[in-house]
């Protein structure tokens, strides 16, 4: 098993000055300790009350995380100044399946949500036979590349000028990005869903933040939690947006100095899932050109979808 990734296809990250390799294993790009975390994550048995939240990174998961969290515990809890939210990051909140196996088995029978980035034909065998629900959350490209390119060069130590942003660009467009494809990642779930729409639930980031109530609300029915009128009139909804606001959670002492524990060998800053959370920062990253290559890439790759990217 240790030596998989050594048969695999591989690429090293020029832009990330040769820190970064990453490796094809089951038509996805990954760092080379993946398959051994897939191939756990595939043992996981699933039971039907499970809620996947999937995504790749840097689409919205932490506030998809976050907003899940604060849904479902909202009744234990006497007010939402009490949240574990306000004193954990949310990615420890809804821990990771192919992170944190050990720790979703000890709490499943509390907490049935669980988020993963694992690609659709990657998910464990138990959570298609066990028709568990589905939330995929996904976001526009561009965003995606500029929030990618900061995070990983953050998580290298890399300032903007050691780290060029036309090759990473080039990189993330040839599909070479963690999780990546993008495109496909978000295609196989698309797929998935137009077999099985009962058990799915697409969000868009941009939709969460130009209309957080009626998405939220809708989250909160498909999660089998919805808001009662009460609820509503006492305005549970908007007291949840603002606990999981980028603004509240980005401020959070945890938040900023905490350090996630990915696996036994590997922390990262909690920080570095706070970056801007705005919409159109691309704009000051691309030029024309870059545009036009994106644009046309995902035109031949999900116009069949109907999904805007
Ligand atoms: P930017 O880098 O564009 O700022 P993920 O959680 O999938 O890793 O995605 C990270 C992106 O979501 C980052 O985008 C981050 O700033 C943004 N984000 C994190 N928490 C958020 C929140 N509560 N609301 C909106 N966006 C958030």
């Amino acid at each position: 098993m240790e030596g998989i990734y050594k048969t695999l296809p591989q690429h090293t990250c020029t832009w990330l000055q040769g820190r970064v390799t990453l490796y094809k294993y089951q038509g996805f790009w990954n760092a080379q300790n993946f398959p051994k975390k897939a191939i756990l994550a595939q043992s996981y048995e699933a039971q039907p009350r499970d809620v996947l939240l999937c995504s790749c990174p840097k689409t919205g998961t932490t506030w998809l995380k976050a907003l899940a969290f604060a849904i479902v515990t909202r009744k234990k809890l006497d007010e939402v100044g009490n949240s574990p939210l306000l004193t954990t990051l949310p990615h420890d909140c809804v821990p990771f399946l192919e992170n944190h196996l050990e720790k979703i088995k000890e709490n499943h029978s509390n907490f049935p949500i669980l988020g993963t980035h694992l690609p659709y034909s990657s998910l464990p065998k138990s959570v298609i036979d066990s028709n568990c629900k589905i939330v995929y959350i996904y976001r526009n490209i561009k965003d995606v590349i500029v929030s990618y390119y900061h995070y990983i060069r953050e998580l290298m130590k890399l300032s903007v000028e050691e780290a060029p942003f036309e090759e990473a660009f080039d990189e993330f467009c040839q599909g070479i990005s963690s999780f990546g494809p993008y495109w496909e990642h978000i295609l196989e779930y698309w797929k998935a869903s137009q077999e099985r729409p009962e058990v799915f639930l697409f969000m868009k980031y941009e939709d969460l933040k130009k209309d957080p109530t009626g998405n939220v609300k809708r989250l909160a029915e498909f999660l089998g939690h919805p808001f009662s009128i009460e609820e509503e009139k006492a305005g549970m909804v908007e007291n949840i947006i603002q606990l999981c606001s980028f603004d509240t959670l980005s401020n959070l002492e945890v938040n900023k100095s905490g350090k996630y524990q990915a696996d036994e060998h590997f922390a990262l800053e909690h920080r570095l899932f706070f970056r801007k959370a705005t919409d159109g920062d691309w704009e000051n990253y691309f030029t024309e050109e870059m545009k036009d290559k994106i644009d046309k890439l995902i035109d031949e790759k999900m116009s069949a979808t109907g999904l805007i990217l």
